[in-house]
């Protein structure tokens, strides 16, 4: 019965959720299988190897790349994301790694900057 109980409370709470996420490359599978939720307030990091699979997962949920199964849902609603404009558009940036960024700027320029992009204020 808690269980059950939580299960509702944390599943309002859900701002995405991504289900059985698989990305393959020729001769790697970067992604197997993941599960991912974020619930509103939470900051996580993704930890692992170098290779394991990290930036692929957050650049599908970016709409970089396209995942050859699994789900994404955004305040439970099952979304298509296909491309940053369409992640923006639902209230999702990235910043990205090393020579992305504009190095002076805080995390919160730099998800700004990438925001006029999509927006079209600065052109890409
Ligand atoms: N565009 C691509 N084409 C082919 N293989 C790729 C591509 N992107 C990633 N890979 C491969 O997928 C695997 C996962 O790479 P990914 O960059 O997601 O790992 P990571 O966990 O972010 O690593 P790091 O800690 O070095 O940033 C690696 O074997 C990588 O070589
Ligand atoms: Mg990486």
């Amino acid at each position: 019965m808690i269980s059950i109980l939580m299960g509702k409370r944390e599943a309002r709470d859900v701002v995405v959720e991504m289900r059985g996420i698989t990305k393959r490359f020729p001769g790697v599978l970067a992604n197997n299988h993941i599960d991912f939720d974020l619930r509103a307030g939470e900051i996580h990091a993704l930890l692992g190897e170098n290779g394991v699979g990290k930036t692929t997962l957050m650049n599908i949920l970016y709409g970089l790349y396209r995942p050859d199964e699994g789900e994404i849902y955004v305040r439970g609603r099952k979304v298509n994301i296909r491309s940053p404009k369409d992640a923006m558009d639902l209230g999702i940036g990235m910043v990205h790694q090393l020579f992305r960024l504009v190095s002076r700027h805080t995390v919160a320029e730099n998800i700004a900057l990438e925001k006029t992009y999509v927006e079209g204020i600065i052109p890409p």
